[in-house]
This record gives structure tokens, sequence and C-alpha cells, in this order.
């Protein structure tokens, strides 16, 4: 009798544990009003600083918070250097020589640290620099959702098969549903194509010999395939940088819909969420190239819900964005104390 009134509770206590380990608390964006009420102002003026020397970071900070939400959900985990337990997500194809902006990240939580020690995770961290920066280029801004911790690990092998330019809408479609993100999602999000540079070795597949027709991608405005042609010849230097949106390059703005319209769209993935026929993607763009309230507003909705992308395990306020804590094995869940994390923190 004793023995099954135990094991009953002990069921329970694991049902509790399965069901709130690793799920945060409901983020809010007030999560540091009492305990960093200025988080926000010090992470957007580190940005203007970086901004100040560097146009493209605002794009390349937009773009590192993607890369790290689809990985473990937004935990920080793209921040990771190499470690003994795991490889860092840097080193994966699609952020090696590709993602930037983590020297800025490191300058903005020292600052952070500074304001309020071992409070702010780098995850929000990130999560306000995207803000700060769709903002500081023109876009919406919003209220953040706060309250997210680091996580203990990265993933190479999960961020090696991140949404790829040659993927076509059923796979990128199939990408973002698996992280809980719907279509409205991938064409909203999308559109953050409206800023930043792209390499040529990620579109100058199209310019010659599309997918092996010896022609180049009949989706591309003759046009803009002279100018890219010029840009990116075959056999050239793959990593010369080009603007995503050719009209307004640096500004968050809604001319990348726009330009699909024109079939000016820089990378297959961008262009086939209009021109891939019958594809529910397309209703958006004919939208949102007509009205920039209605793409800023879905914008919003669209980080918010991939900033809710939740750390399936334990996390911590990393102290430096680069590495986990060393006692973090033993604090799952941000405190000290091996109580299973079953703490009011849930
Ligand atoms: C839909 C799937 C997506 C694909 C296939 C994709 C692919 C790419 C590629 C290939 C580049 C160029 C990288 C380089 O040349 O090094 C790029 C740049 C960029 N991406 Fe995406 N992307 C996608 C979604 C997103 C999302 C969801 C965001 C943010 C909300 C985003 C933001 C950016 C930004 C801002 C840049 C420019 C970065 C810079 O200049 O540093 N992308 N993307
Ligand atoms: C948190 O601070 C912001 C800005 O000062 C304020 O607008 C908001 O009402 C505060 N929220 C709470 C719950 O105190
Ligand atoms: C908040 O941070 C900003 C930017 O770092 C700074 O200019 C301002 O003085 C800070 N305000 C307070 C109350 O600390
Ligand atoms: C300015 O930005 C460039 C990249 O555009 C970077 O290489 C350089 O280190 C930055 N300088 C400073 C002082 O931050
Ligand atoms: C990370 O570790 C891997 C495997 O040990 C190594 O190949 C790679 O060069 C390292 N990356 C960095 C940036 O040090
Ligand atoms: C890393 O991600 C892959 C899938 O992308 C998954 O199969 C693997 O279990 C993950 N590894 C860890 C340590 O979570
Ligand atoms: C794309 O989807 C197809 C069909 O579902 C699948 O066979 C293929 O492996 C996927 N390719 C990539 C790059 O995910
Ligand atoms: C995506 O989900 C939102 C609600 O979160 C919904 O309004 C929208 O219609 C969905 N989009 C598609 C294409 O299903
Ligand atoms: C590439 O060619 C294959 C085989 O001909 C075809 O099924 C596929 O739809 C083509 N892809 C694109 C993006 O045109
Ligand atoms: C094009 O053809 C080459 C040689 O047959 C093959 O290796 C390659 O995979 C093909 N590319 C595409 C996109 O179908
Ligand atoms: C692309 O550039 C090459 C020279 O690099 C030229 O021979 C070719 O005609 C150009 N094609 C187009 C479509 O502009
Ligand atoms: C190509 O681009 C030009 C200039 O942006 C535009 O006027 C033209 O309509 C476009 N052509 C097509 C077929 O979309
Ligand atoms: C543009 O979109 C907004 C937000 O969805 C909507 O309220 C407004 O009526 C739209 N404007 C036009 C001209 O359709």
């Amino acid at each position: 009798m004793a023995c099954s009134t135990t094991s009953l509770l002990l069921a329970l206590a694991l049902l509790f544990v399965y069901l709130c380990h690793g799920s945060q608390a409901q983020l809010s964006p007030s999560f540091y009003n009492s305990t960093c009420p200025n988080v926000s102002s010090i992470v957007s003026s580190g940005v203007q600083q970086a901004q100040s020397n560097d146009t493209r970071i605002l794009a390349s900070l937009t773009r590192l918070f993607f890369h790290d939400c689809f990985i473990n959900g937004c935990d920080g985990s793209i921040l990771l250097d190499n470690s003994t337990s795991f490889q860092t997500e840097k080193d994966a194809v699609p952020n090696k020589n590709s993602v930037r902006g983590f020297e800025v990240i490191d300058s903005i939580k020292s600052s952070v640290e500074s304001a309020c020690p071992q409070t702010v995770s780098c995850a929000d961290i990130l999560a306000l620099a995207a803000e700060a920066s769709v903002n500081l280029a023109g876009g919406p801004s919003w209220s953040v959702l706060l309250g997210r911790k680091d996580g203990l690990v990265a993933n190479i092998t999960a961020a090696g098969n991140l949404p790829s330019p040659f993927d076509t809408i059923a796979n990128l479609s199939a990408k973002f549903a698996a992280v809980g993100l719907n279509d409205t999602d991938l064409v909203t999000l999308s559109g953050a194509h409206t800023f930043g540079r792209a390499q040529c070795k990620f579109f100058s597949g199209r310019l010659a010999n599309f997918n092996n027709t010896s022609s180049p991608d009949p989706t591309l405005n003759t046009t803009y395939l002279a100018v890219l042609n010029q840009s990116c010849p075959q056999g050239g230097n793959g990593s010369v940088l080009n603007n995503l949106d050719l009209t307004t390059p640096d500004t968050f703005d809604n001319k990348y819909y726009s330009n699909l319209l024109n079939h000016e769209g820089l990378l297959q993935s961008d262009q086939e969420l209009l021109s891939t026929s019958g594809a529910d993607t397309v209703p958006f763009v004919n939208n949102f190239a007509s009205n920039q309230t209605a793409f800023f507003e879905s914008f919003v909705q669209s980080m918010i819900n991939m900033g809710n992308i939740p750390l399936p395990g334990g996390g911590e306020i990393r102290i430096n964005c680069r590495q986990v804590n060393t006692n973090s094995s033993v604090n799952l869940d941000s405190k000290a104390g091996g109580d299973m994390g079953l703490d009011a923190s849930m």
C-alpha cells in the first residue's frame, strides 16, 4: 500500500519533470523590469555603436537570431565556441564564413554584465539585438518577450540542416513546420532579406546551366541576370558580396516583395515564394508588396513566433556567451541547487 502510494507519487513527480523540464516559464516583456530595467537601451546603444562602423551589422544580427532559434530553440547555442563536449555551430556549412556579429554580441554582453551581473541571458540579448537592428534600419519596433535561458550544448549536425537557398518551398515549409512555424511565417520572415548581403556562391547556379537546363533560371529577370553575371562570373570568386535587396539594400521595408514581383529575388529560395505555381505563399507576397503595414505587422508577429521556439533541455544565464558556465552540469535551471529543477522558476 505504502509502496504503491510511493510509486504513484514517483510517477506523478516524473510526469511533472517530463512536462516541466526544459519548458521555460512564459516569456514576458517585463521579465527584467526589476532586475535589469535598462537592458533594452543598453543593447540598442551597443547595436547603434556597431552600426556607426558597419552598416551591414543590422542585417547580420537579425540573421544571427534566426540561426540561433532554429537550433535547440532561441538559447544562444550559436554563440558557443568549440568545447570538449560539442563542436561549435559556427563551423556548420550554413554558418561558416557566413554568419557574423559575434564580437558585437560579446561587447553588448559585457556592457549588460556591468549593469546587471549574471542576470540577462545571451539568448535574450540576441532577441533584443534583432529587434533593435530591424528598427534602426527603418522597420517596425515591438516589445521583445524575455526570460529565455541559455542552452548548455551546441549541435553542429542540426545547424547543418538549416534552411538552404537551394531548398524547394516544400523543403523550406517542412523545416519551418519542424520548429512550429507555418508558411505565413516562412514568407514573412524571408522578408528579412530586405537588407544585408549574400555571397555569389549561394545563387550563381541560377545564372547559367540552372538545374542542368543549360540556361539561366527562367524566373530570374534578364536585366538583373546581366548585372549579377558581372558581379559573379562563372568560375569566379564565390565569396563576393551582393545586396539581397537591389532596390533599398540597407533599409528594412517591403521592397523585397516588390522585387519578387519583378523577378528580382536574389536567392532561388526567395523567388520561389512567388514563382512556385499554386504555392500558398503567393498571396502573401502580393499583399506585402502592396502594403508595407501588413508586412510590418506580420513580421512582428512572426519574429515573436520564432522567438518562442522553446529550448528542449535545461538552461542557465551564461556569463560568457561563448562558453557554458563551469558549474552548469549541476545547475540546469539557472539557479544553484540540485533539486532536479523542481523549483519556483518553472
Ligand atoms: C527561408 C529560408 C532562408 C534561407 C534559405 C536563407 C538563406 C540565406 C542566405 C544563403 C544568405 C546569404 C549568406 C551569405 O552569403 O553568407 C542569407 C542572408 C541573410 N538572411 Fe536569410 N535565409 C532564410 C531565412 C531568413 C530569416 C528567417 C531571416 C531573419 C528573420 C533571415 C535573415 C537574413 C539576413 C538579414 C541576411 C543578410 C545577413 C548579412 O548581411 O550578414 N533569413 N540568408
Ligand atoms: C516594465 O517597464 C516598462 C518600461 O518602463 C513599462 O512600460 C511596463 O509597464 C513595466 N511592466 C511591469 C509589469 O512593471
Ligand atoms: C540606460 O542605458 C543607456 C544606454 O547605455 C544609457 O544612456 C542610460 O543612461 C541608461 N539609463 C539608466 C537609468 O541607467
Ligand atoms: C568595423 O567594421 C569592420 C567590418 O565592416 C570590422 O572589420 C572592423 O573590425 C570594425 N572596426 C571596429 C573599430 O569595430
Ligand atoms: C572545432 O573543433 C573541430 C573538431 O575538433 C575542428 O575541426 C574545428 O576547426 C574547430 N573550430 C574552431 C573554430 O576552432
Ligand atoms: C543534434 O541534432 C540532430 C538532428 O539534427 C539530432 O539527431 C541529435 O540527436 C542532436 N544531438 C544532440 C546532442 O542533441
Ligand atoms: C526536399 O524534400 C524532398 C521531398 O520531400 C526530399 O526527398 C528531399 O530530400 C528534401 N531535400 C532537402 C535538401 O531537404
Ligand atoms: C499560420 O498561423 C497563424 C496563426 O498563428 C494563422 O493566422 C495563419 O493563417 C497561418 N498560416 C497558414 C498559411 O496556415
Ligand atoms: C530541377 O530539375 C528537376 C528534374 O528535371 C525538376 O524535377 C525540378 O523541379 C527542377 N527544379 C527547379 C527548381 O527547377
Ligand atoms: C547536374 O548534372 C550533374 C552531372 O550529371 C550532376 O552531378 C548534378 O547533380 C546535377 N545537378 C542538378 C541540380 O540536378
Ligand atoms: C555573363 O558573363 C559572361 C562573361 O563572364 C558572358 O560571356 C555572358 O554572355 C554573360 N551572360 C549574360 C546572360 O549576361
Ligand atoms: C525586370 O526588371 C525591370 C526593372 O526592375 C522591370 O521593369 C521588368 O518588369 C522586370 N521584368 C520582369 C519579367 O519581371
Ligand atoms: C494594409 O494592411 C493593414 C494591416 O493588415 C490593414 O489594416 C490596411 O487596411 C491595409 N491597407 C490597404 C490599403 O489594404
